[in-house]
């Protein structure tokens, strides 16, 4: 696998997220376990902002428990250290996997239920991986800046949910 580049600064969010999500589908290696695969996306995704200069804090995944199915484990991701589980209905992540509809947060102090795992994230933006009506996983970025994240963030991230999905559906496959 070629090394990563460092992600210049593109002069529009489009032009950002095209560029990750080639990367992405680049350094995706399907004879790789999942969990490997999704540790290399969560370091992709939080130093391409950082690089960006956009202001993200945390990025990374939380997964459908596979025994206690009413609630999600904390996965691969970059940032402090986050919450552990987290049950469908509760927080961004929470609700988002239960209506089965992302959630874009311009303020985490006025959405109620918020869940605070570090006091720094101040806007965030979940997008629910569904498979036949199930939430698998969720792909959950964090900001220390208030509404950092809008429609072009949502487009863009919600594509990124469909590759994710594709991942998840062919790499599942492959045991480790
Ligand atoms: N804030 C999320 C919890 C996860 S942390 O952001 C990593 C929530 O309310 O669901």
């Amino acid at each position: 696998m070629a090394p990563i580049k460092t992600f210049e600064k593109k002069s529009s969010r489009d032009e950002f997220y095209q560029d990750l999500l080639e990367t992405a589908q680049s350094l995706y290696d399907p004879k790789l376990p999942f969990i490997a695969n999704l540790s290399n996306f969560s370091a992709l995704l939080f130093y391409a902002f950082k690089d960006n200069e956009i202001p993200v804090n945390w990025s990374g995944f939380y997964l459908r428990d596979k025994i206690l199915n009413n609630r999600f484990i904390l996965g691969p991701f970059q940032g402090k250290v986050a919450c552990s589980i987290i049950p469908i209905g509760k927080g961004v992540c929470g609700t988002a996997a239960k209506n089965g509809k992302p959630e874009v947060v311009p303020d985490t102090h006025a959405y109620v239920g918020h869940i605070t795992c570090d006091y720094a994230s101040l806007s965030e933006i979940v997008i629910p991986i569904m498979v036949d009506g199930n939430c698998v996983m969720l792909l959950d970025i964090d900001s220390y800046e208030f509404r950092t994240f809008g429609d072009v963030d949502l487009k863009w991230l919600m594509e990124f949910g469909e590759f994710l999905k594709r991942v998840y559906l062919e790499n599942r496959k492959v045991d480790y």
